[in-house]
């Protein structure tokens, strides 16, 4: 049996207590696992005075796989932005060039009530976000804040950020856009802001192109705007949406919260070698850290995408999911999506759950 390097890398507020329950069902998996733990965000800032220690880099560069719990925390935001507990996960996303970012939207039939949209909007919602992650504005320079020298606001400080991609960067993620949707719906919705922005121009030329080798594929574009506008509206039109950093940063929480709990969704982070890291969408919630409350769902499911995407190990993924998928029916929630007549459990007992309706 092959075993495979997993980095577990909990961080901050509830990532700890979350990450320990999907730990418990991949331990509980017939697999060769060497799982090592390491501190990343506020955690590795306060153990090492970095969000994202060398020694933490080289333990997630040397695994097949990552489970990311969450970082961040108020108590940090004064220090400076180099040293922010969020400066983990983008240092890692780009030390690692882990450009292709799965999001998935769905929604469990168990919680349609759960969303804050009708349940005919959202019933049966299966949507995939694939957003490009070690591009675009967020990592464009030159970056900064400097004083104006010329025109109206002369003498001010300003803030500038720069969004460009490079052909080859959108290339690489239409490929991985088109194949994610020949294993699904096959349409793809390339989503850009085209009207206004350069980038977006060059974005779409791409797209098109890229499509000529998908012709079992549809692709429309749209623009950002609109799809903000369409998700709440009709977020069952699609299928797969591809898009840039930023965009997709924004689109993929609204379509998060199309599901009802955003406690309840994963995501994956590859790069070409198939590594991947795998967290929860959802942040730190450093307010009910602690507590033994939060859904360790999402790390869970994250989990199951782990062991699909970086393991190949689709059955295994199948399992984990079913086993979800079980405790749901059987009426156990975690307070974040807690309704009338179901019962309330903790993040362990929820773990517990998991891990029964395994065997
Ligand atoms: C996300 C988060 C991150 C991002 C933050 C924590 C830097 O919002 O993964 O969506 O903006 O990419
Ligand atoms: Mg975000």
């Amino acid at each position: 049996m092959t075993t495979y390097n997993i980095a577990v890398l909990p961080g901050d507020g509830i990532g700890p207590e979350i990450t320990e329950q999907a730990v418990r069902v991949l331990r509980a998996l017939p697999l060769d696992l060497n799982m090592q733990t390491a501190h990343v965000g506020g955690a590795a800032y306060d153990a090492h005075g970095h969000p994202l220690p060398p020694e933490t880099l080289s333990l997630a560069k040397n695994a097949h796989a990552i489970l990311f719990g969450a970082v961040g925390d108020w108590k940090y935001d004064k220090l400076e932005r180099a040293l922010r507990p969020e400066q983990a996960i983008l240092g890692l996303r780009k030390e690692m060039g882990l450009f292709a970012n799965f999001r998935p939207a769905m929604l469990f039939a168990e919680l349609a009530e759960a969303s804050s949209l009708r349940p005919e909007i959202v019933a049966g919602l299966d949507i995939l976000i694939v957003r490009e992650l070690t591009g675009d504005i967020y990592f464009g320079q030159p970056r900064g804040i400097r004083v104006v020298e010329n025109g109206p606001f002369t003498g001010d400080r300003e803030g500038f950020d720069t969004m460009h991609y490079a052909e080859t960067e959108v290339r690489r993620i239409a490929h991985v856009a088109f194949q994610a949707a020949q294993k699904r719906n096959r349409r793809v919705c390339s989503v850009d802001k085209a009207n206004v922005l350069e980038t977006s121009q060059l974005w779409r030329e791409v797209m098109i192109s890229v499509a000529a080798e998908y012709p079992d594929v549809e692709l429309s574009h749209m623009y950002v705007d609109n799809a903000a506008m369409q998700l709440v509206r009709a977020p069952k039109e699609f299928d797969v949406i591809v898009t840039g950093n930023l965009f997709g940063d924004i689109l993929s929480d609204a379509a998060a919260m199309l599901t009802g709990s955003i406690g309840m969704l994963p995501s994956a982070s590859l790069n070409a070698a198939n590594q991947g890291l795998y967290e929860p969408i959802h942040g730190s919630a450093p307010d009910i850290a602690g507590k033994n409350i939060a859904n360790p769902l999402a790390t869970i499911l994250s989990a199951a995408m782990l062991l699909r995407y970086s393991l190949n190990a689709p059955e295994l993924a199948q399992r984990v999911e079913a086993a979800v998928q079980a405790v749901l029916q059987q009426g156990l929630r975690t307070a974040d999506i807690k309704q009338e007549g179901s019962t309330l459990v903790s993040t362990s007992e929820m773990g517990d759950a998991v891990l029964k309706a395994l065997k």
